[in-house]
């Protein structure tokens, strides 16, 4: 059967698709971030995950204010990288994987989250960006992916809860799934900033740390934290942190910290990127 094995959590921020795609990733300003996920490039080609469900947000990109889906998975054989204004990013073709990505629809909305199905979208940097970081310039993606969008850009947007709730939905669905696939889940987005305001630059190093430590162990204690609390310490665009908890609701009750990494300051965003493996409890012999 098809299974999870591992989390990924990583910030999107757009500046380092332009790093990747400009040949700028080993400089003074971008050397220590891209150094951070080192680590994690060596690691994905021991792994080699059949498939990644990628849980981001799309940026006006496939969606803007006529369709605002909460949570919508992608269904598609394949998306193109959208054009964010600048020409699509010279990247390759995302491929999907339709028989698992219809699977976990059904499985999910049978388990009562109603999921909005995407057959066809081009997908932005909240999805590219998290690729370049964990895989570099591939001719190609080296696993295929299932997009799952998350609404993080215009209130009213779901509570942690719920997505922490969805991934443990997310992982019922794969663990039903006949073939036998190595499956990752990705959460990015994140970590604190703000764009616009009085308070654009807001960083907050602290706080994004207790974050990152309360997504190791059993603890589930991420789930209950208020929009107003991710609004107050970590800015308006903050709230995209909430995607890393289907990631984390995903990897069952306890997880194992493989690999973490947290920089200030990367345009005016902080860069935040764990990898963690779920830890199944031992059955003892009766
Ligand atoms: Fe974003």
């Amino acid at each position: 059967m098809a299974r999870i094995t591992a989390g990924v959590g990583s910030s999107h921020v757009p500046l380092l698709g332009v790093a990747v795609d400009q040949g700028k990733s080993n400089d003074d300003y971008f050397g220590p971030i891209f150094a951070g996920y080192e680590w994690t490039r060596q690691w994905e080609k021991e792994q080699k995950p059949d498939v990644i469900i990628l849980v981001y947000n799309d940026h006006a990109s496939a969606f803007d204010m006529k369709i605002v889906p909460t949570f919508a998975i992608g269904c598609g054989e394949s998306y193109k990288p959208a054009d964010e204004g600048w020409g699509p990013r010279q990247v390759p073709d995302v491929e999907g994987h339709p028989d698992l990505a219809w699977h976990i629809a059904q499985s999910l909305i049978l388990d009562e989250f109603d999921m909005t199905i995407i057959n066809e979208m081009d997908v932005d940097h909240g999805l590219t960006v998290p690729l370049s970081m964990m895989f570099g310039q591939p001719e190609a993606w080296p696993a295929k992916i299932i997009p799952l969008a998350v609404n993080v850009v215009t209130y009213p947007v779901p509570s942690g809860n719920r997505c922490w709730a969805l991934g443990e939905a997310i992982k019922r669905a794969v663990e039903s799934f006949p073939e036998d696939l190595n499956v990752q889940i990705w959460g990015t987005g994140g970590m604190s900033h703000q764009l616009q305001g009085k308070r654009a630059g807001l960083l907050n190093r602290e706080w994004d740390n207790k974050f990152l430590d309360m997504l190791i162990g059993d603890t589930d204690a991420a789930r209950w934290i208020p929009h107003i609390e991710y609004l107050r310490e970590t800015g308006s665009e903050g709230i995209e942190m909430v995607m890393w908890l289907i990631m984390r609701g995903a990897l069952g009750e306890k997880t194992r910290l493989l690999h973490r990494h947290y920089h200030i300051p990367c345009s005016n965003t902080a860069i935040g990127h764990i990898v963690l493996e779920p830890v199944e409890e031992e059955t003892v012999p009766a």
